[in-house]
């Protein structure tokens, strides 16, 4: 990354203003431009709008003109990275007139996030990114990848014990109704991953903002398929897992081919995982099931019989940005025992730029890190740190790339094994 000057400012005639809910026609017009969509802007105003508005920025020309690029955040209070929670700001809706772009207004915009970042004590920034190449300037590292499955109906399953002791219901998806049941499924599901381990990346939808937003389902994103609808498992009458899905119907010479669409899929364990992939899998009139974002090391991918019989797209999940180092690295845990001194370099916040000395137990709470001046055994940009964090990406797969340098060759086996964990990082939903 080339270093800059922190923070990077506006053009003279261009400045940062709050938003209010007073802006919000301005918002999704804005929006559009950005983000083109067929759905007209008065009909989007009548949606459930995800922001907090207290964490919303907009770019105006100095008299006070149009709107011209903006971003917010979500405040999650406990994201999940390696054995533990922190309080990470996701960055989102991040739009930039296309009249106003390549004049610098992302670089100031990210330099106020992460300025608010430092501020609020967030000391991880997380995101979703439109375009793979935009982000990696300013620090942020792909740090996740997910996967995106296609099976054929029927695809067989090996057994699991215990997977006939379920019962299934399968009703419209209702906020109110199984709104309290998907969140609480959806993070205990994200905890219990690897026998309480938890899954890294997988937030909460925490604000009630988020929640109404998730939970909208106007005709407009259905895409030709039916409303949204729920599969529940339940053991002893209590709710084990769920999938939030859609069919497409399909008719064709050959008779019904439809489509699944699955949007997320949450289990407690392996029986209810396999009690509700069996039912998902044998919906009438499906050929197949289409699923939405999930982990590489998503159980299913273990429980199919013809593992060849899934069509698999791995794409980038979540980007990670540490604000704030030290705070970042002590907030985590390590897969592994490790000492290691690591030179990062970070071309925006200069007070990152040093080399720490990570000192911490296989799984245990005790993680030091502090500033040192002994030599560093891994040097690397903060972008790569941000791509290790969640212990998606390992060190030495960084290193095979050039974009970790390894100083003291036998460091970067312990200091890998380390900083990777044993659940792939994913979220399950875009932020
Ligand atoms: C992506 C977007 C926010 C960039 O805003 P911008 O104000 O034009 O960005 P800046 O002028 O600050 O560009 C900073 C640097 O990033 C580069 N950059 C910007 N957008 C980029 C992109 N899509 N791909 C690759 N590089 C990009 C610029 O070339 C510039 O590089 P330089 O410093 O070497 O000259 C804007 O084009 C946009 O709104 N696009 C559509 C919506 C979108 O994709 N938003 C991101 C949502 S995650």
């Amino acid at each position: 990354m080339t270093s800059t000057s922190f923070p990077h400012a506006l053009p003279d005639d261009l400045r940062h203003v709050p938003l209010t809910a007073q802006d919000l026609p301005a918002v999704l017009d804005l929006d559009t431009w950005a983000f083109p969509g067929t759905v007209p802007v008065e009909e989007l105003a009548g949606w459930p709008f995800p922001l907090t508005w207290d964490r919303a920025w907009g770019v105006r020309g100095a008299d006070d003109g149009p709107l011209l690029a903006m971003h917010g955040s979500y405040p999650f209070s406990e994201f999940p990275v390696p054995g533990a929670t922190l309080p990470v700001s996701g960055l989102t809706w991040v739009g930039v007139h296309p009249q106003a772009r390549r004049r610098g207004i992302l670089s100031s915009m990210i330099d106020r996030h992460l300025t608010d970042c430092l501020d609020r004590g967030e000391a991880v920034s997380a995101l979703f990114a439109a375009e793979a190449a935009i982000y990696g300037r300013f620090g942020y590292g792909s740090a996740a990848d997910d996967v995106r499955v296609t099976l054929p109906r029927q695809a067989a399953l090996l057994e699991v014990p215990g997977s006939a002791d379920h019962t299934v219901r399968i009703e419209l998806a209702d906020q109110e109704r199984h709104g309290a049941l998907v969140a609480e499924l959806h993070r205990a599901a994200g905890a219990a991953a690897g026998g309480g381990l938890g899954r890294p990346g997988w937030p909460t939808r925490e604000t009630p903002q988020l929640e109404a937003s998730f939970w909208a389902d106007p005709p407009a994103w259905r895409d030709g398929a039916e409303s949204l609808r729920i599969l529940v498992v339940e053991r002893d009458g209590r709710p084990r897992g769920y999938t939030l899905f859609r069919r497409k119907p399909s008719w064709e010479a050959a008779g019904p081919r439809g489509t699944v669409r699955v949007r997320e899929v949450a289990a407690l364990d392996a029986p209810a995982a396999h009690a509700l992939w069996s039912r998902l899998l044998d919906l009438d009139h499906m050929a197949t099931v289409e699923t939405g974002m999930l982990a590489p090391d998503d159980a299913v991918l273990s429980m199919l019989v013809d593992s060849r019989a899934a069509q698999r797209r791995l794409t980038d999940n979540v980007w990670v940005r540490l604000v704030d180092v030290p705070a970042a690295l002590r907030g985590r845990r390590y897969a592994g025992d490790v000492d290691v001194t690591l030179a990062v370099r970070d071309g925006r916040l200069s007070q990152n730029t040093a080399t720490w000395r990570l000192r911490a137990d296989a799984f245990g709470d005790h993680v030091q890190v502090e500033r040192t001046h002994e030599p560093a055994a891994l040097a690397m940009d903060v972008r790569e740190l941000g791509a290790a964090y969640l212990g998606g990406r390992t060190l030495t797969a960084l290193a095979a790339a050039g974009l970790v340098e390894v100083r003291e060759p036998a460091a970067l086996g312990a200091a890998s094994a380390a900083f990777s964990w044993p659940v792939a990082p994913v979220s399950s939903w875009v932020f």
